[in-house]
């Protein structure tokens, strides 16, 4: 089977429905993959996309549709099929076994064995560190995968669907929380397996990434198909009108700062070998943007001032009363919010409600004399859902039901409700996509306008540029510099963050 292009289809979709109750996430959605190109599915947050991906892999039993691979109709039973007759995920919520390590991780299921049926650790040691030589990803094989950042697990979970060789591979936002060198290392592998013939899937919130890579566009809306189109053919701000069904103004709201006084003072931070006399301060009503490149100690400044690590010297005050932490329960008691970027480990707790989850760290708010109040709790949680447009049939969902750019607007909405005097967001819109940022950057706006000071990690200069009133760049566990939003560019932040010189004219 091929299409006009003559390039040959590899797999098709037909009518794919998925019913969840009270949400259709899928309605009649078709969908195909020629071999040798990247296919890019996009889509607001709930719009289906991981729904399809998981009846394609054989995760989830659709309730009609057909899938051809090669011309020929599929039935998986279950995920294993799936992978056996060519078809590979990367899933957007990884799907590591933390207490393994990382060669185990990629081989799972499917070691390499002696005759004898013993697990052949050295070609399972060889096999793991030629993938991750391949993906020149720096992660020793033999490390535990609990032990690994959010960037390296990311790596690790594309090894281990590279290692299976598949014809399909379908990645669901691959480069959340990568690192722009792994980002680029990922679409040089892609790349390849493009020019090796593969059928890639791509799904991504950041549009610039499909404007690399893709061949091909699929625009979902609502559960359904919108539109399938070269990419030449859909400029950025035409994919985003078919995303959105109506026209985006700005995204970044018009700031009115007006800051106060200092709220939080931080002053010599240290952490030994992570921070290094880190001082700043951020005022009432400010939002300062804590940019530099992954792994240059902003979520480690983020996480000593709220307690999870100990630091080793430094002073922190807010409202000029000393913060002593030594447990994130005493950060929140003494008024300091903190959105994590990883939200399946300390985010949420994915088998409560929506509800719960939202008013989990607000407990004082909502009760009265000990007991939780729950029309409270209900008019907190229904205010959030309306004010962040989280995508679900009501607050009683488990939260582990959401999409997971719906998933990360509980995360904040859980801090928005929790009422901090000063809240540190890291990564606040990674995963959210294009509409629903707007709404968290004037929700920001909101809240510094009530006198709350925004402490934003980000690795999006976008973001940062367009929303800070002051940056701060990390580099290597120090402060390399502060811009102010009148001064800052992309560039001269940049130049902080490397420490590299802007290259001079060429001397000639
Ligand atoms: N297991 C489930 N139970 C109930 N509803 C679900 C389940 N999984 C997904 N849904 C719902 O199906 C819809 C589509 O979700 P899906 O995860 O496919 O969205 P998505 O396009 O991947 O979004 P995102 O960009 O946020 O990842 C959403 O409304 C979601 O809440
Ligand atoms: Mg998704």
């Amino acid at each position: 089977m091929s299409d006009r292009d003559g390039q040959p289809i590899l797999l098709e979709m037909v009518g794919m429905r998925k019913q969840y109750p009270g949400v259709l996430a899928l309605d009649d959605v078709g969908f195909n993959l020629r071999a040798g190109e990247v296919h890019a599915l996009v889509g607001e947050n709930g719009a289906g996309k991981s729904t399809l991906m998981k009846l394609m892999a054989g995760a989830e039993r659709p309730d009609g549709g057909t899938i051809y691979l090669r011309g020929e109709p599929q039935r998986f039973a279950g995920p294993l099929e799936a992978m056996r007759a060519g078809i590979s995920i990367i899933y957007q919520e990884f799907n590591l076994v933390p207490t393994m390590s990382v060669e185990e991780n990629i081989y799972l299921g499917r070691q390499p064995v002696h005759g004898a049926g013993f697990v052949n650790w050295r070609a399972l040691r060889a096999g793991a560190s030629d993938l991750l030589g391949r993906l020149r990803a720096d992660i020793h094989p033999g490390a535990l995968v609990e032990a690994l950042s959010v960037a390296q697990q990311q790596m690790v979970e594309i090894a281990k669907a590279v290692a299976l060789d598949a014809s399909v591979i379908a990645m669901d936002e691959p480069t959340a929380s990568l690192t722009d060198r792994e980002i680029e290392r990922l679409f040089e592998l892609i790349d390849r397996l493009r020019a090796e013939g593969k059928g890639i899937i791509y799904i991504s919130h950041r549009l610039e990434e499909i404007e690399r890579l893709a061949d091909r566009v699929t625009v979902m809306r609502d559960g359904r198909w919108v539109c399938t189109e070269p990419r030449e053919q859909l400029p950025r701000d035409e994919m985003v009108r078919r995303m959105v069904g109506r026209e985006l103004s700005s995204q970044y709201p018009v700031r009115a700062a007006a800051p106060g006084e200092v709220l939080l003072d931080v002053r010599g931070l240290s952490r030994r070998g992570v921070l290094h006399d880190v001082s700043f301060s951020v005022r009432a009503g400010e939002i300062v943007g804590l940019a530099g490149l992954v792994g240059s100690g902003r979520t480690e400044v983020a996480r000593a001032l709220f307690g999870v690590d100990a630091r080793d010297a430094g002073e922190i005050t807010l409202h000029g009363e000393p913060v002593v932490v030594g447990h994130p329960a005493q950060a929140v008691a003494q008024g300091l919010g903190f959105a994590t970027e990883d939200r399946k480990g300390q985010g949420l707790v994915l088998g409560m409600t929506v509800r719960e989850n939202t008013t989990l760290a607000s407990l004082p708010l909502v009760s009265r004399l000990g007991f939780v109040s729950a029309a409270r709790e209900v008019e907190l949680a229904e205010r959030y859902r309306a004010d962040l447009q989280i995508r679900t049939p009501g607050i009683e969902q488990a939260v582990q039901n959401l999409s997971g750019g719906n998933q990360q607007k509980v995360v904040l909405a859980k801090w928005l409700c929790r009422e901090a005097r000063l809240l540190i967001l890291d990564e606040p819109t990674r995963g959210i996509d294009v509409g629903a940022k707007a709404e968290i950057y004037a929700l920001m706006n909101q809240l510094t306008a009530q006198g709350v000071g925004i402490l934003m990690i980000s690795s999006e200069l976008d973001e940062v540029l367009g929303m800070a009133d002051r940056i701060l760049v990390m580099r290597e566990g120090r402060l390399a510099g502060e811009l102010s939003s009148a001064q800052a560019t992309a560039e001269l932040v940049m130049r902080l963050a490397t420490g590299v010189e802007a290259a001079s004219p060429a001397a000639t």
